[in-house]
């Protein structure tokens, strides 16, 4: 039989304390302002859920979904846009929040965007970044964990749309041999 395994890199009291953390800094730096939260699909959209609980500003949240063209095409950048925001965003405050910053196409394609639309401020928050993969110049502003490259699955990332669920991140270890 042949099974994956699963390895904790983050556990689910380690990702609950990060991003009360990350939600304090937030609630700190936009207050006495109003924010539009945009989660970016899918992998977003647990570590959303837990984030925007944790804001005590007033927020509006709205998705995007986008997607590229192919692993061939990745690395030249083509995303396009599967779903866009329902919500203007002219003069406002914009947090994009991701479940991971890998080679930063998908970031930096929504960013670029997002600031054609003139936001009031535009910022990036990313639960994990894994800046050894890069391809472009993109930091988030706000950054749960920095990871090496692993193959990282759960809270909201998955393997061939496994494991979103998972309440730990956990490194998905190749598929071994049983009996
Ligand atoms: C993942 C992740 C980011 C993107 C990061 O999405 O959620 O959106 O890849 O990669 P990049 O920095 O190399 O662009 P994915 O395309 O797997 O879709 P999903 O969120 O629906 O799982």
């Amino acid at each position: 039989m042949h099974r994956n395994r699963y390895k904790i890199l983050l556990s689910e009291a380690e990702i609950r304390s990060r991003v009360e953390e990350l939600a304090r800094a937030i609630n700190t730096d936009y207050s006495g302002e109003e924010l539009l939260v945009v989660g970016i699909l899918k992998g977003a959209f647990i570590f959303m859920a837990d984030l925007v609980r944790e804001l005590t500003i007033p927020i509006a949240v709205d998705f995007m979904d986008m997607s590229s063209y192919g692993a061939s095409t990745r690395s030249s950048g083509e995303v396009r846009i599967l779903k866009d925001l329902e919500t203007p965003v002219e003069g406002k405050n914009i947090i994009v929040v991701e479940d991971i910053v890998d080679t930063g196409l998908t970031l930096s394609y929504i960013a670029e965007l997002l600031r054609t639309r003139n936001p009031k401020s535009l910022r990036i928050c990313a639960l994990l970044d894994k800046p050894s993969r890069r391809k472009v110049d993109i930091t988030p502003d706000y950054r749960g964990f920095t990871i090496p490259d692993y193959f990282v699955v759960g809270y909201g990332l998955d393997y061939n749309e496994e494991h979103r669920n998972y309440r730990d991140i956990c490194i998905l270890q190749p598929a071994q041999h049983e009996d």
